[in-house]
């Protein structure tokens, strides 16, 4: 491997990167901008998070990812950001209980703009037009004048991204994100649910944990941790023209690191090893994520993970599986057993989700949480079975109430899609549906830990 330089991977073939920006200089102007702009995240806050993420690696930690599919400039609000953020951390105290161990937060937002499609143009009534490819690339109306690449909609998304942390940074460490307080929020769902009184069981016993730890005198006074919590960003590394212009040398440790988010992947269209995105993303600090999908083969995932991580720190590579639920059971094993055997350290992770999309029969793009739930399952049993840690989910989901899986215990049906359905990607689980299934994730995560009864030395929540 050659030198790395942040502007590198402009030598390599990009996919799904747009070309056809009608003003090229205009967008270098942008990047510009972008170069001179402040850093959205920390390099020290990449490496608290690379550590968190390498205590999972080990089986000692969970990691919790999740958030929009695509973020969009209209449906951003406030309350928006705080119902999302509020789902992920409720997610994450049931997790947190059920494993017996921390959960990192890491959320899908805040820079989670662009996406690739699998067609750049689209066809409606005979007329064609560019794809919608994003906010931060074009709009998602159907008129050729919305669908023109815009450099300024990159600062639009990167003033969008600053307001959602400094939202997300003031709920996780304001007061909003007590324990006791997220866990009253379940208690609600709990008691609204229809499958509610199938976890009201661990509900309770977190509510006894709770009040035992404050009868010891454990208290947000006395105990910090109670009080707050950390919480991370990521999106996919795909326009890297913004990535490299939020790309600086860390002033501590002389490293480059990208200061869009503290944890960026690389998606599953765009891992080709002689790529852009690769080449980018190895020269960058940040903890990695790689999308593995069924064209993943197991030595051409061996070759990936070098050329990102060759002196196989900790912490480094997630490993984030998206096969679908009948069709993980043919991928993973020989992933796992290759990555096993050539002795790589990584995390493996579940994303149950983008390979359990379907067509209704009229006409949208839905996923039913049954098969969100059975992949889940599946992922687990397979790590287990080959003697490595399950060690994250991966979602799509809001804390908006929105119509757009199927199932769950409020029994959306196919007829009821249209009612509120409102993604401008892929469909989200709901705010009920996410924690339904951080419940359902629960139960299997204790009965793993009460049936394995393995002792993984346990570690500290921060
Ligand atoms: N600080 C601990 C942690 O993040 C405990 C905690 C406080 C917590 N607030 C939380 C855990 C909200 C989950 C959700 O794990
Ligand atoms: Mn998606």
């Amino acid at each position: 491997m050659g030198k790395w330089t942040p502007s590198g991977w402009r030598a390599k073939p990009a996919r799904h990167i747009p070309d056809d920006y009608p003003d090229p200089a205009a967008l270098a102007a942008v990047e510009e901008r972008l170069r001179a702009a402040a850093p959205l995240v920390f390099a020290g806050e990449a490496r608290q998070l690379k550590q968190d993420l390498a205590e999972a690696a080990a089986g000692r930690a969970f990691l919790l990812q999740g958030g929009d599919c695509a973020e969009s400039f209209k449906e951003f609000s406030a309350n928006g950001v705080r119902d999302t953020f509020r789902v992920l951390l409720q997610m994450a105290v049931v997790l947190t209980f059920a494993g017996g161990r921390p959960v990192i937060k890491l959320g899908r937002i805040a820079g989670q703009f662009a996406k690739p499609r699998s067609s750049a143009t689209e066809v409606r009534d005979g007329v064609k037009l560019p794809s919608y490819r994003g906010d931060n690339i074009n709009a998602m109306g159907f008129t050729e004048k919305e669908r023109v690449p815009d450099p300024d909609r990159l600062l639009r998304a990167y003033s969008q991204s600053a307001a959602t942390l400094n939202l997300l940074r003031a709920f996780a460490m304001g007061g909003y994100a007590h324990l006791s307080n997220v866990h009253q929020w379940t208690l609600g769902f709990v008691n609204r649910s229809k499958a509610g009184t199938r976890y009201r069981d661990i509900a309770g016993k977190i509510t006894e944990a709770l009040e035992f730890m404050e009868a010891c005198g454990v208290t947000p006074e006395s105990a910090p941790q109670l009080a707050g919590t950390s919480f991370y960003t990521s999106h996919e590394a795909l326009l890297l023209g913004y990535e490299e212009a939020m790309t600086r040398v860390d002033s501590t440790t002389g490293d480059w690191y990208d200061t869009s988010a503290h944890f960026v992947w690389i998606g599953d269209r765009t891992r080709q090893l002689d790529g852009a995105h690769v080449e980018f993303c190895r020269g960058i600090k940040n903890p990695i994520g790689i999308k593995c999908g069924p064209s993943m083969e197991a030595d051409e995932l061996i070759r990936l993970i070098d050329i990102l991580n060759p002196d196989d720190e900790a912490g480094k590579i997630t490993l984030i599986n998206r096969y679908g639920a009948d069709n993980v059971g043919q991928h993973l094993p020989a992933l796992v057993r290759k990555v096993q055997n050539e002795g790589r350290n990584v995390l493996w992770s579940c994303d149950p989700m983008h390979g359990n999309t379907q067509k209704t029969a009229n006409g949208f793009k839905t996923r039913p949480v049954s098969r969100v739930l059975q992949e889940v399952s599946t992922f687990m049993e397979i790590l287990r079975a080959e003697g490595a840690w399950p060690g994250g989910v991966h979602f799509e989901m809001t804390g908006q109430d929105v119509t757009e899986c199927l199932g769950g215990a409020q029994e959306i049906t196919e007829n009821d899609l249209s009612s509120r359905y409102h993604t401008h990607c892929d469909p989200r689980l709901n705010g009920e549906q996410a924690l339904e299934l951080a419940f359902l994730i629960a139960e299997q995560l204790k009965s793993h830990r009460d049936g394995a009864n393995e002792a993984a030395p346990s570690a500290s929540a921060s």
